[in-house]
């Protein structure tokens, strides 16, 4: 098979796509063709090393895909070969077949297409836990998005619409802000050319934000902190800017405001029922019309290292799709 293959942590470059031996799924797993996968700005820090998760070289990288499932261990339970699914591997949906955990498999519904599956759960999923289980974001709260035209902000404007909140979409670009508005963004704010924390007192009066989502870290994480009102909760989701910020403390004490982790992976490993019932709700929603994936690319697997560096470069709105066998 075909394979986008990391054979040792280090700059994008460095990868290239080979012919590699196809995967034996293991007694728990399934063997998928890949028919497509989505870039997530986790693949780009895994292949450099910079990630939690580091799998044994080589691998490919590739968080999430859907396919089809071509062979089923013999302790899978509730999965067969024919059977439409998105995978949630962790790893190796830039080739061409995978072999996956079947408990990291979820059925593609009916009505939604293999590009639209592969670019779904993963940051919806995220957003959805962020703002409900972690953030507690009510109907009528003001929501504050930052790369909001990314792969999980765009997901988190959406789902905080979804939600009853108001939300406003802090990004880079027009164009992103653009793309923000028609996912149902409220008001923007362009951060790179406006100051963030005036542009919110400006749209919020002296109240500020109630829950702010944070995927991107660096020097908008306090801005958006001292932004947010009283028992404001601050979202910590990931640093796609690099920096870890450093939070002066006392800006929790004088509003009572809360920082809260969040670790979407994990909890679902901890808590699958609740990321059940959280899946349930996304497909409803999908079926209502009301969530989807933004997808703005679709490039063979030869272009998966360009399509990673844009996104490093901070060029990409929504989501890229990997199309494994083209
Ligand atoms: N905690 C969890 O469970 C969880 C789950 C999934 C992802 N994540 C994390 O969430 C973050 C975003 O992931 P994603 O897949 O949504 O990525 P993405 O689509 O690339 O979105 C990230 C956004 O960050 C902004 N950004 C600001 N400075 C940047 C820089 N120097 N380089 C790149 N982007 C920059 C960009 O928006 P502007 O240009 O508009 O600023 C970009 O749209 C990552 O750190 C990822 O690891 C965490």
């Amino acid at each position: 098979m075909k394979a986008l293959l990391c054979t040792a942590f280090g700059p994008i470059e460095t990868l290239s796509v080979l012919e590699a031996p196809s995967p034996r799924p293991g007694p728990s797993q399934v063997l998928l063709d890949v028919k497509a996968a989505s870039l997530n700005f986790p693949d780009i820090l895994m292949v450099q090393g910079l990630y939690q998760v580091k799998p044994p070289l080589p691998f490919s990288p590739g968080v999430e895909m859907s396919g089809v499932i071509v062979e089923a261990g013999r302790e899978v339970k509730g999965f067969r070969p024919g059977d439409k699914v998105i995978a949630f591997a962790g790893w190796g949906g830039f080739a061409e077949e995978c072999a996956v955990d079947a408990e990291r498999l979820t059925p593609l519904p009916g009505g939604m297409d293999f590009v639209t599956g592969a670019a779904f759960l993963y940051t919806h999923a995220t957003s959805l836990h962020a703002l409900k289980d972690r953030g507690g974001l009510r109907a009528g709260e003001t929501l504050l998005v930052l790369g909001a035209a990314g792969g999980v902000g765009l997901a988190a404007v959406e789902i905080g619409k979804c939600m009853g909140a108001r939300v406003i979409a802090a990004a880079s670009s027009e164009a992103k802000l653009d793309l923000c508005r028609r996912k149902g963004a409220d008001e923007t704010v362009n951060y790179a050319t406006g100051n963030l924390r005036e542009r919110i007192r400006e749209i919020t009066g002296d109240t500020g934000v109630d829950v702010v989502y944070d995927p991107v870290g660096g020097p908008y994480t306090e801005a958006a902190l001292r932004a947010s009102a009283w028992r404001g909760r601050l979202l910590v989701v990931g640093f796609a800017a690099g920096g870890i910020p450093k939070i002066p403390a006392n800006l929790a004490l004088l509003k009572e405001r809360s920082i809260v982790g969040v670790y979407w992976g994990e909890s679902v490993r901890r808590d699958p029922e609740s990321h059940l019932r959280n899946s349930r709700q996304l497909m409803e929603w999908f079926s209502a019309g009301k969530v989807t994936s933004a997808v703005s690319e679709r490039v063979p697997l030869r272009e998966a290292p360009a399509a990673m560096k844009r996104m490093a470069g901070r060029e990409v709105r929504g989501k890229i799709v990997i199309l494994p066998e083209s």
